[in-house]
């Protein structure tokens, strides 16, 4: 009996841990959000977050066509800042933070042109598209942080 409620407690712990690593795109503004996506996002990542296609192939210049934002893609396979930090820097500005140089990237960088908070409606609302389990296992890859 002991050791069930011990293993209850351990897990609400866990599941508090995810939703405070994921909390940045919690209570955002979903709506700003899809009409920012339809005007700065959808002519590269599609109107329906579909990509462009054959988006895994590489383009005769070595660079990659958009990926989509939806399940099929692997937008949630990343955690809130690395998401956050490839719109902002673009593809070429967040591998040179990461510390890889000479990337030749498509995604152009938007941290000059969207407030931080207008970034993370975007990705709220790409999140929001998402099943519940998908965002469940984006939300656990958050690592837990302030
Ligand atoms: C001019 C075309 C273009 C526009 C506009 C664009 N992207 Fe991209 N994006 C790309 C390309 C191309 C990639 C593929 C990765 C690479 O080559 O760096 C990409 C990759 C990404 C990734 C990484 C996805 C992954 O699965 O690794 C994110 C996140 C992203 N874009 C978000 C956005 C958001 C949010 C917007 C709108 C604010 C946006 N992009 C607008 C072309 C674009």
């Amino acid at each position: 009996m002991k050791l069930i409620r011990f293993c209850c407690a351990i897990a609400a712990l866990i599941a508090a841990g995810i939703a405070q690593a994921g909390h940045e795109l919690e209570n955002r503004d979903l709506a700003l959000g899809e009409r920012l996506y339809a005007e700065q996002c959808a002519a590269c990542h599609g109107t329906n977050l579909e990509g462009e296609p054959n988006w895994s192939q590489p383009n005769a210049d070595g660079t990659f066509p958009a990926p989509p934002h939806d399940e099929t893609g692997h937008t949630w396979h990343h955690d809130n800042g690395v998401l956050f930090t490839y719109t902002a820097l673009g593809g070429q500005g967040a591998a040179e933070q990461w510390g890889i140089t000479g990337f030749v990237s498509g995604m152009p960088g938007f941290g000059e042109t969207l407030e931080d908070d207008e970034i993370w409606a975007i990705l709220a609302y790409i999140r929001s598209t998402w099943s519940e389990d998908i965002q469940a296992l984006q939300a656990s890859r958050n690592p837990p942080h302030d």
